[in-house]
């Protein structure tokens, strides 16, 4: 995995070549890092069965390529939550609202929450409370992007993608105001 200081490395140039919108991590990195988290969730789950959560909209293009990156032997349901907790801008408002939950009971499963990206981390606090709530036999949570910089409500998760420094992403599934979660790769929002 790429460092926190690679990332500031790659950050500052990007900015530089590119003001505006650059890459911060490409679509090959992405799909060999997600190879690397379907095999370790598949180690990990072998003769179980997993229950995946994912908590929309950001999840849904990782959770469709990591639940086909996990071992056809390992059955796998999905489920989706949609919460959420920014309105518009690029910061979290502070609260968080369940717009949907999951449709089906989780009592004694083996639940792998999926989160696009953790900030502060309270999106993952409160869900993950909710989660527990329901009486699953396991809980871990799987995120694509960490940011290292604002955990406010620290949630220890068991896979992670990419450790980023604190800047606004958008691309495969994050959007701003809904818009670029079509992007086949991550790029850097620049707020200027
Ligand atoms: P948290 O509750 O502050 O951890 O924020 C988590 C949620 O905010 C994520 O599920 C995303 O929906 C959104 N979010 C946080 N940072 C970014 C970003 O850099 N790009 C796009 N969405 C983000």
């Amino acid at each position: 995995m790429l460092s926190n200081e690679a990332f500031q490395v790659r950050y500052t140039i990007a900015l530089m070549q590119n003001p505006g919108k650059s890459v911060l991590i490409s679509e090959q990195e992405i799909q060999r890092r997600v190879a690397e988290m379907g095999v370790r969730i598949s180690e990990d789950y072998k003769g179980q069965s997993l229950s995946v959560v994912g908590v929309l909209k950001g999840s849904f293009i990782f959770i469709a390529d990591l639940i086909r990156n996990i071992d056809p032997a390992i059955p796998v349901e999905i489920d989706f939550m949609t919460v959420s907790s920014y309105g518009s801008g690029t910061r979290s408002s502070g609260e968080l609202r369940i717009e949907r939950d999951v449709e089906g009971s989780l009592e004694g499963k083996n639940v792998l929450l999926v989160e696009d990206i953790v900030d502060s981390g309270l999106t993952l606090s409160a869900v993950k409370d909710l989660l527990l709530s329901r009486n699953p036999q396991s809980l871990r949570i799987v995120a694509l992007i960490e940011k290292e910089t604002n955990r406010r409500h620290p949630v220890p998760l068991d896979y992670v993608g990419f450790r980023i420094p604190d800047v606004f992403v958008v691309g495969y599934g994050l959007d701003l105001a809904q818009h670029y979660r079509n992007l086949k790769e991550i790029r850097i929002l620049d707020a200027g």
